[in-house]
């Protein structure tokens, strides 16, 4: 049987990372994975994490079964944390996953089981796991036009004249905030017209929000998603705690149902355990349990707040100064767009051959479609990474 199998197609994010771990240059440079780093190069465990895992070290008194949908009081404070105050909070459900990937994946389950039929249309580019799960789920897939290469921001008439033509058989995922690749994000007057649409012509938004907190603030960055929980009748959402609690190993997620009424997200949810069940059982407890703790605690809770407020700080200040550091070695400010992209990642604009050169010449890994992670960067390597970008596209 096995000889049947031909090789994998490597994915071209964690395959990077294998690469660049393989790499023994000693000045070499990791913008691949969506992972913050601090200004030493280190990926920190946030203090409030720290306070959270010790309590539950000190205090939990067993590690038998949670449930199938995993820490009930985790995903109340999911729920509140994207959607308080909503007309959607009223009549959602939701379930914790592994990893907002997990999520997906269940939505995406969910999905062809209601209506086998469903076509997802996604970002042109998305996240490159978007394409790939909502394949793996038997659900077609079909692309809208999103960045605009020569502006470097959302081509926002050629995105809202696709969506337009979508109807009651479609799901259109939408990225909440830090559009991953591209760091351009949907402007509110832009959400506002997706929102009319999706009322109009019937179709489900399916919001990823796997970066809240990243872009312009924890309350901001959910002000898209919240407009459409206020008023479509439904909508699915999948969550992460990988970026902003820095969880990423814990794979923390959770999936949110908004229905009509109460009693149909409550049926959905249902349905999510049992596709759940025949697919991991139940997602792992320590993520979870830590961000529950955090967020049932004002004290932890405000603690995180300002650790993430101070990440989102240090990513604007790095785009600042590459930025700074461009214009002196480019006499110009082509790159400026880099100022004007929200959360983790930039998409540059360069050729899979310079992207070649970063890596072959510079020890510089960055995506093959040109996304660099500007939370990967430090300080100390700015003018390093601005030379080796005015070399390569000159
Ligand atoms: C990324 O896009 O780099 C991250 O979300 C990690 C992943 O799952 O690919």
């Amino acid at each position: 049987m096995l000889d049947l199998l031909t090789p994998a197609q490597q994915d071209p994010i964690l395959s990077l990372s294998i690469a660049y771990r393989q790499d023994t240059r000693t000045d070499k440079m990791d913008l691949g994975i969506g992972v913050y780093k601090d200004s030493q190069g280190n990926t920190p465990i946030m203090q409030a994490v720290k306070v959270a895992q010790q309590q539950l070290a000190d205090e939990q008194t067993t590690k038998s079964y949670v449930g199938l949908a995993g820490n009930e009081a985790f995903n109340q404070a999911m729920t509140d944390l994207l959607l308080k105050g909503t007309d959607g909070y009223q009549r959602c459900a939701t379930v914790q996953t592994p990893g907002a990937s997990g999520a997906l994946r269940m939505l995406a389950d969910l999905m062809f089981l209601a209506k086998p039929v469903t076509t997802v249309w996604i970002s042109d580019p998305s996240y490159v796991n978007h394409k790939p799960v909502m394949e793996a789920a038997g659900l077609t897939v079909k692309f809208y036009p999103y960045f605009n290469a020569a502006t470097k921001q959302v081509d926002a008439d050629a995105m809202l004249d696709a969506l337009s033509k979508a109807g009651s058989d479609d799901v259109v995922l939408l990225h909440g905030c830090c559009h991953n690749p591209t760091g351009a994000d949907i402007r509110p007057e832009h959400w506002q017209v997706i929102n009319e649409l999706a009322q109009k012509n019937g179709f489900t938004p399916f919001v990823d929000i796997a970066y809240q907190g990243f872009g312009a603030g924890l309350e901001e960055d959910a002000q898209g998603l919240r407009l459409l929980a206020d008023s479509v009748e439904e909508m699915l959402i999948a969550t992460s705690c990988s970026k902003n609690f820095g969880l990423y190993r814990e794979r923390t997620g959770a999936a949110i149902v908004i229905g009509k009424n109460a009693q149909e997200a409550m049926n959905a949810k249902g349905r999510v355990l049992q596709l759940a069940r025949a697919t991991y059982t139940m997602p792992p407890d320590h993520g979870a349990a830590i961000v529950e703790t955090i967020l049932t605690s004002d004290t932890l809770t405000q603690q995180w707040r300002s650790e993430l407020d101070a990440m989102r700080g240090r990513i604007l200040s790095l785009r600042e100064a590459l930025c700074a550091s461009l214009v002196e070695r480019c006499g110009d400010n082509r790159f400026d767009f880099i100022k004007q992209h929200q959360g983790m990642f930039s998409m540059l604009g360069l050729s899979p051959e310079q992207i070649g050169k970063l890596r072959d010449e510079f020890g510089i890994y960055a995506v093959g479609d040109s996304r660099i992670n500007v939370a990967g960067l430090t300080e100390s390597r700015i003018d390093y990474l601005a030379d080796a970008l005015v070399k390569v596209s000159s």
